[in-house]
């Protein structure tokens, strides 16, 4: 039990899925995981653990943003020694090819700031995913047919974007898609060296201003949740 956990120890699993709503995570859990049940209720930051093909597997809340994620994934790594977390979440798509419902692996994470931030001073350093899940991800999302895009993103601290400006400069050099919440796992992944992967849906875009609808959401974010397991256990 942590400041934000009250599960018991082994309660969670060495393989961790963060999406940013607890709600995901509960649907997440019903809907892929066997014998699920609800480990944490802290602040209505639902989590739960079962097994996905006898595997134990941990599908946790982290709230939206970086400082949010960061308690989680912290408590996770440090008092549960959690070894892989992958992010399942939704970002906003920023190139013309990237489509509403595409996938996208996160490979690296631009920022403006993270939490680590007054902790590396000067260093600008780069958070990336780890290969291996990385890889594995791919080729499950290949198998799946999911049209799927591997490379940077940006993790913004906010959502309501003022900065028009950086984001036409970031589709410049070929970000593909806005999120809130990768760049921190990475730098903690490293930090305590554990695997991280951010796996995420396009919900909206940035150039098209489309958006996913409600009735589409379920099936679009099942593959996402799908591909992160295959990945987990490959
Ligand atoms: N911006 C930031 N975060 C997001 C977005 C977005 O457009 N869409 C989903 N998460």
């Amino acid at each position: 039990m942590t400041i934000h956990i009250g599960a018991a120890k082994d309660d969670i699993a060495p393989t961790v899925l963060m999406p940013g709503d607890p709600y995901r995570a509960k649907w997440a859990a019903e809907t892929f995981l066997d014998d699920a049940r609800c480990v944490n209720q802290v602040r209505g930051m639902l989590g739960f653990t079962g097994t996905w093909r006898g595997h134990p597997v941990t599908i946790q809340g982290s709230g939206m943003g970086m400082p949010s994620l960061s308690i989680y994934a912290n408590e996770l790594i440090r008092d549960y020694d959690a070894q892989t977390l992958i992010r399942i979440g939704s970002c906003g798509g920023m190139q013309d090819h990237v489509g509403i419902r595409d996938v996208i692996l996160a490979m690296t994470a631009t920022t403006l700031s993270t939490p680590s931030r007054g902790m590396f001073k000067e260093l600008n350093f780069a958070p990336c995913a780890d290969f291996g899940l990385l890889t594995a991800a791919h080729q499950a999302a290949l198998a799946k047919g999911t049209t799927t895009h591997v490379g940077g993103i940006y993790s913004s601290d906010v959502f309501y974007d003022e900065r028009p400006d950086l984001n036409e400069q970031m589709m410049r050099h070929g970000v593909l898609g806005v999120e809130m919440e990768a760049a921190e796992l990475y730098i903690l992944a490293a930090r305590y060296k554990r695997r991280a992967l951010a796996v995420l849906t396009v919900s909206d875009h940035l150039i098209t201003h489309e958006a996913l609808p409600a009735e589409d959401r379920e099936r679009s974010f099942g593959d996402m949740v799908e591909i992160a397991l295959q990945a987990a256990f490959a």
